[in-house]
Protein backbone atom coordinates (compact mmCIF):
# COMPACT_ATOMS: atom_id res chain seq x y z
CA UNK A 1 0.00 0.00 0.00
CA UNK A 2 1.33 3.88 -0.71
CA UNK A 3 2.37 5.89 2.10
CA UNK A 4 -0.54 8.55 1.23
CA UNK A 5 -3.40 5.69 1.97
CA UNK A 6 -1.77 4.30 5.18
CA UNK A 7 -1.50 7.80 6.24
CA UNK A 8 -4.86 8.71 5.25
CA UNK A 9 -6.05 5.49 7.12
CA UNK A 10 -4.32 6.78 10.12
CA UNK A 11 -6.57 9.95 9.91
CA UNK A 12 -9.37 7.80 9.70
CA UNK A 13 -8.43 5.60 12.84
CA UNK A 14 -8.53 9.11 14.67
CA UNK A 15 -12.25 9.70 14.77
CA UNK A 16 -12.32 6.80 16.96
CA UNK A 17 -9.57 8.46 19.68
CA UNK A 18 -11.41 8.33 23.41
CA UNK A 19 -9.63 11.56 25.04
CA UNK A 20 -11.58 13.02 27.13
CA UNK A 21 -9.28 14.00 29.33
CA UNK A 22 -6.63 14.79 27.20
CA UNK A 23 -7.64 15.96 24.29
CA UNK A 24 -5.35 14.44 22.34
CA UNK A 25 -6.69 12.35 19.51
CA UNK A 26 -4.61 9.79 17.84
CA UNK A 27 -4.79 7.25 15.17
CA UNK A 28 -2.52 4.54 13.84
CA UNK A 29 -2.45 2.46 10.81
CA UNK A 30 -0.43 -0.49 10.97
CA UNK A 31 0.31 -2.06 7.42
CA UNK A 32 1.36 -6.06 7.35
CA UNK A 33 3.24 -7.56 4.39
CA UNK A 34 0.07 -8.40 2.77
CA UNK A 35 -1.34 -5.25 2.43
CA UNK A 36 -3.46 -5.81 5.84
CA UNK A 37 -4.22 -2.84 7.51
CA UNK A 38 -5.25 -3.21 11.29
CA UNK A 39 -6.14 0.34 12.82
CA UNK A 40 -5.89 1.89 16.22
CA UNK A 41 -6.55 4.70 18.47
CA UNK A 42 -5.80 5.90 21.55
CA UNK A 43 -8.07 5.08 24.63
CA UNK A 44 -7.97 7.23 27.86
CA UNK A 45 -9.46 6.13 31.09
CA UNK A 46 -10.52 7.84 34.37
CA UNK A 47 -7.31 6.79 36.04
CA UNK A 48 -4.61 7.79 33.69
CA UNK A 49 -2.61 4.88 34.35
CA UNK A 50 -4.56 1.91 31.96
CA UNK A 51 -4.22 4.82 28.79
CA UNK A 52 -3.21 3.13 25.78
CA UNK A 53 -2.02 4.79 23.00
CA UNK A 54 -2.92 4.25 19.28
CA UNK A 55 0.38 2.73 18.19
CA UNK A 56 0.02 0.19 21.17
CA UNK A 57 -3.61 -0.47 20.14
CA UNK A 58 -2.81 -1.11 16.61
CA UNK A 59 0.24 -3.54 17.72
CA UNK A 60 -1.81 -5.30 20.12
CA UNK A 61 -4.68 -5.76 17.62
CA UNK A 62 -2.49 -7.24 15.04
CA UNK A 63 -0.25 -9.61 17.49
CA UNK A 64 -3.57 -10.92 19.15
CA UNK A 65 -4.94 -11.78 15.25
CA UNK A 66 -1.42 -13.86 14.97
CA UNK A 67 0.25 -11.43 12.83
CA UNK A 68 3.97 -10.18 13.69
CA UNK A 69 4.98 -9.57 9.44
CA UNK A 70 4.64 -5.61 9.58
CA UNK A 71 5.88 -3.30 7.11
CA UNK A 72 4.98 0.44 8.46
CA UNK A 73 2.69 2.65 10.46
CA UNK A 74 1.09 5.44 10.28
CA UNK A 75 0.35 8.07 13.17
CA UNK A 76 -1.80 10.83 13.05
CA UNK A 77 -2.16 12.86 16.31
CA UNK A 78 -3.17 16.21 17.34
CA UNK A 79 -5.37 18.43 19.68
CA UNK A 80 -9.38 17.79 19.22
CA UNK A 81 -9.46 22.25 19.05
CA UNK A 82 -6.14 23.28 17.99
CA UNK A 83 -3.80 23.23 15.04
CA UNK A 84 -2.86 20.05 13.34
CA UNK A 85 1.10 19.03 14.15
CA UNK A 86 2.81 15.74 13.94
CA UNK A 87 3.05 13.54 16.92
CA UNK A 88 5.68 11.13 17.08
CA UNK A 89 5.51 7.42 18.94
CA UNK A 90 5.67 7.63 22.20
CA UNK A 91 9.10 5.79 23.59
CA UNK A 92 6.84 2.81 25.30
CA UNK A 93 5.37 2.31 22.08
CA UNK A 94 8.39 2.53 20.08
CA UNK A 95 9.69 -0.49 22.25
CA UNK A 96 6.94 -2.42 21.25
CA UNK A 97 7.79 -1.48 17.76
CA UNK A 98 11.12 -2.93 18.40
CA UNK A 99 9.81 -6.20 19.71
CA UNK A 100 8.16 -6.80 16.04
CA UNK A 101 9.71 -4.87 13.22
CA UNK A 102 13.51 -4.80 12.42
CA UNK A 103 14.53 -1.08 12.91
CA UNK A 104 16.58 -0.92 9.67
CA UNK A 105 13.37 -1.68 7.33
CA UNK A 106 10.34 -0.87 9.75
CA UNK A 107 9.37 2.19 8.86
CA UNK A 108 6.91 5.31 10.73
CA UNK A 109 5.13 7.83 9.16
CA UNK A 110 3.96 10.80 11.18
CA UNK A 111 1.41 13.72 9.61
CA UNK A 112 -1.54 15.20 9.18
CA UNK A 113 -2.96 13.70 6.30
CA UNK A 114 -2.09 12.18 2.82
CA UNK A 115 -0.29 15.35 1.73
CA UNK A 116 1.85 15.90 4.79
CA UNK A 117 3.89 13.49 6.36
CA UNK A 118 7.41 12.14 6.96
CA UNK A 119 9.05 9.07 7.39
CA UNK A 120 11.80 7.63 9.27
CA UNK A 121 12.76 4.05 10.00
CA UNK A 122 12.13 2.74 13.63
CA UNK A 123 16.04 2.63 13.95
CA UNK A 124 15.86 6.42 13.08
CA UNK A 125 13.92 7.09 16.30
CA UNK A 126 14.89 4.47 18.33
CA UNK A 127 18.67 4.40 18.21
CA UNK A 128 20.42 1.61 19.65
CA UNK A 129 17.33 -0.23 20.95
CA UNK A 130 17.27 -2.98 22.69
CA UNK A 131 15.30 -5.78 21.13
CA UNK A 132 14.75 -9.87 20.83
CA UNK A 133 17.91 -10.56 19.07
CA UNK A 134 20.10 -8.74 22.54
CA UNK A 135 18.59 -11.81 24.42
CA UNK A 136 19.06 -14.41 21.51
CA UNK A 137 15.56 -14.17 20.08
N1 LIG B 1 -0.69 9.15 22.60
C1 LIG B 1 -0.78 8.24 21.58
O1 LIG B 1 -1.81 7.58 21.41
N2 LIG B 1 0.28 8.06 20.77
C2 LIG B 1 1.39 8.83 20.80
O2 LIG B 1 2.27 8.64 19.99
C3 LIG B 1 1.53 9.89 21.80
C4 LIG B 1 0.50 9.89 22.87
C5 LIG B 1 -1.89 9.41 23.42
C6 LIG B 1 -1.84 8.93 24.83
C7 LIG B 1 -2.82 9.86 25.49
O3 LIG B 1 -4.15 9.36 25.32
C8 LIG B 1 -2.70 11.16 24.72
O4 LIG B 1 -2.09 10.80 23.49
C9 LIG B 1 -1.88 12.21 25.42
O5 LIG B 1 -0.66 11.73 25.83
Amino acid sequence: MEDKLLMAEAVLARESAYAPYSGFMVGAALLCKDGTVYRGCNIENAAYTPTNCAERTAFFKAVSEGRRDFVAIAVAGWLKEGPKGYAFPCGVCRQVMMEFCHPETFRILVGTGADDFAAHTLGAVLPHGFGPADLGR
